[in-house]
């Protein structure tokens, strides 16, 4: 099963300067759980995420995927970042189409694959347009499509909507959470916006200040498809502003409202 156990995980950047980022991070994460992560800059939202994705080594502590001790990038692991990182020679078609060039997919079937998460996407009619040509929630939508395409048990994503303009990233969250309905993948959803986490997910997990510790996990029970006015939904949303603002540093203000 495609769940995560974190045990005791720390986190400290070597150099000159030592940087403790993550302290005795310990969560549980279901299997088929959307479950978004939410904290200030800086206190290691993005370090958490690639060392679910294998892409770094903690200092110390244990991370399983399902019964394996994770050691490294797994196919089985679709990442999402904030750039969607197109390859600019590459039609929309043939980015979505990378990943599946790696395994053993053959040439039809990619194409099929890629024109049907493209139009899950919305995207349906652009697949032989370039990068340049689409606007940022477009390519983010193609990045989104890429990641979905390989059919990954577990998407990762960073703070993925963080670079479209406002109404976009609403549009995004909803193509999001319809694509997730359907096949239930597990979701770790990385976000320093505390109405997106609370719209998204099934859980938000607040972290402090760096170095990161889980500071409160806030259930989200609401079922789907939530209103973003929602009083309940609201009312979590405050609770995660009151915890916050308890261990906010004078310094520290990067929290989008
Ligand atoms: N590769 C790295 N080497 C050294 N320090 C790093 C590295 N990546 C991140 N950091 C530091 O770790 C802290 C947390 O970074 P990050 O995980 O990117 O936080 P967030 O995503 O929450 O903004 C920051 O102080 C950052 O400067
Ligand atoms: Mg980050």
């Amino acid at each position: 099963m495609a769940g995560f156990s974190i045990r005791q995980l720390s986190m400290v950047y070597g150099g000159a300067e030592p940087t403790e980022t993550l302290a005795d991070v310990n969560l549980d994460i279901e299997d088929g759980e959307f479950l978004c992560i939410l904290g200030p800059s800086g206190c290691g939202k993005s370090t958490l995420l690639e060392i679910l994705a294998g892409l770094q080594q903690p200092t110390a502590g244990e991370v399983r995927f399902g019964p394996d001790a994770l050691i490294g990038p797994d196919r089985r692991l679709g990442v999402v970042f904030q750039d969607p990182s197109l390859y600019p020679w590459r039609t929309i078609q043939r980015n979505v189409e990378l990943g599946l060039e790696i395994g053993e997919t053959g040439k039809r079937e990619r194409s099929e694959a890629a024109q049907r998460y493209l139009k899950m996407v919305g995207l349906a009619g652009f697949e032989r347009k370039y990068p340049h040509q689409l606007s940022g929630g477009m390519r983010q939508r193609a990045g989104l499509a890429r990641a979905f395409a390989n059919r990954p048990e577990v998407l990762l994503m960073d703070e993925p909507f963080g670079a479209v303009d406002h109404l976009t990233r609403l549009q995004l969250q909803d193509d999001l959470l319809a694509i997730w309905e359907a096949d239930r993948k597990t979701v770790v959803f990385v976000t320093h916006d505390v109405s997106e986490a609370v719209y998204l997910g099934d859980r938000v997990v607040l972290l402090s200040p760096r170095p990161g510790r889980i500071q409160e996990v806030f259930a989200v029970p609401q079922r789907r498809p939530r209103k973003r006015e929602d009083a309940e939904l609201l009312k979590i949303q405050q609770d995660i502003y009151l915890a916050i603002q308890q261990v906010r540093a004078p310094d520290s203000v990067e929290f989008a409202i």
